[in-house]
């Protein structure tokens, strides 16, 4: 594991949408997988200014998002499928038909097919090349909240309630957080071949050094997903100074 500190939000941006940008160059096809929430905002923009100052082009780029709140429609200003639409996909030029956010929109009994049906998409884009994600407080990755573990497929989960209480504020409060969602499991996550992980801010201070340095983390990783991905030999992580500050 590579973890490189910059001096702030802006760098960590160029440095991962650099990366991402050499990715898309390179391959005939790229395969991503991609997150929400405020940490990737800024690596977003630089992606969009890449594409409309330096022909980034995302033709042939396939995407998967990690997660979305069960019961949010598509255009609900909360619902991840609304956030990757207004941050990334109205200003570049991805095919709609290789961009996959998913539904939290669906019937209960209907989540383990489509699944398992995400899943086998992405087996069939030929596997996430690189998967960019952030951290939650709670330590998870997507919405693998504790008690998560590497085995874990794409499923629906319950919110932790650190992480109900971290969206409170775009929600109106505490009840108006949808407490279910779909994630990607942390075993898909593993799967791919280049795990980029970015946090910024000093409220990721404490996470980010349990993540990192914990060695009682270390021994029960499913109280801390995140530290599953010590296991995995190609992880880079970007933190600005504020997120290592506790380093
Ligand atoms: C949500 C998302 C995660 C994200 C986390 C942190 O819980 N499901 O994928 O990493 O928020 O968000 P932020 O970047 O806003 O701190």
């Amino acid at each position: 594991m590579h973890v490189f500190i910059a001096d702030g939000p802006s760098e960590v941006a160029s440095f991962v949408a650099q990366i991402i940008g050499k990715t898309i160059f390179d391959k005939t096809l790229a395969v991503l997988c991609l997150p929400t929430g405020s940490t990737p905002i800024p690596t977003y923009k630089e992606l969009v200014r890449m594409h409309k100052e330096e022909k980034l082009s995302f033709a042939n780029v396939v995407t998967f998002n990690l997660d979305e709140y069960i019961g949010l429609d598509k255009d609900h200003k909360e619902s991840y499928n609304y956030f990757m639409n207004h941050h990334l996909y109205q200003h570049v030029d991805a095919k709609p038909e290789n961009v996959h956010i998913p539904d939290g929109t669906l019937p209960n009994d209907k989540y383990e097919e489509y699944c398992s049906n995400y899943e086998k998409q992405i087996v069939e884009a030929g596997g996430l090349q690189i998967a960019l994600v952030g951290i939650g407080r709670t330590g998870h990755i997507g919405f693998n909240e504790p008690g998560s573990t590497d085995k874990d497929r794409m499923r629906v989960v319950h919110l932790h309630d650190v992480t109900i209480k971290d969206a409170a504020g775009s929600f109106g409060g505490f009840e108006g957080v949808p407490k279910t969602a779909v994630t990607m499991g942390l075993g898909t996550v593993l799967d791919a071949k280049h795990i980029i992980l970015i946090a910024t801010g000093k409220n990721k201070a404490e996470i980010v050094k349990k993540f990192l340095e914990d060695e009682e983390a270390r021994k029960s990783p499913t109280d801390c997903p995140a530290v599953y991905l010590h296991e995995h030999e190609h992880v880079t992580v970007f933190l600005d100074k504020d997120a290592a500050s506790l380093l």
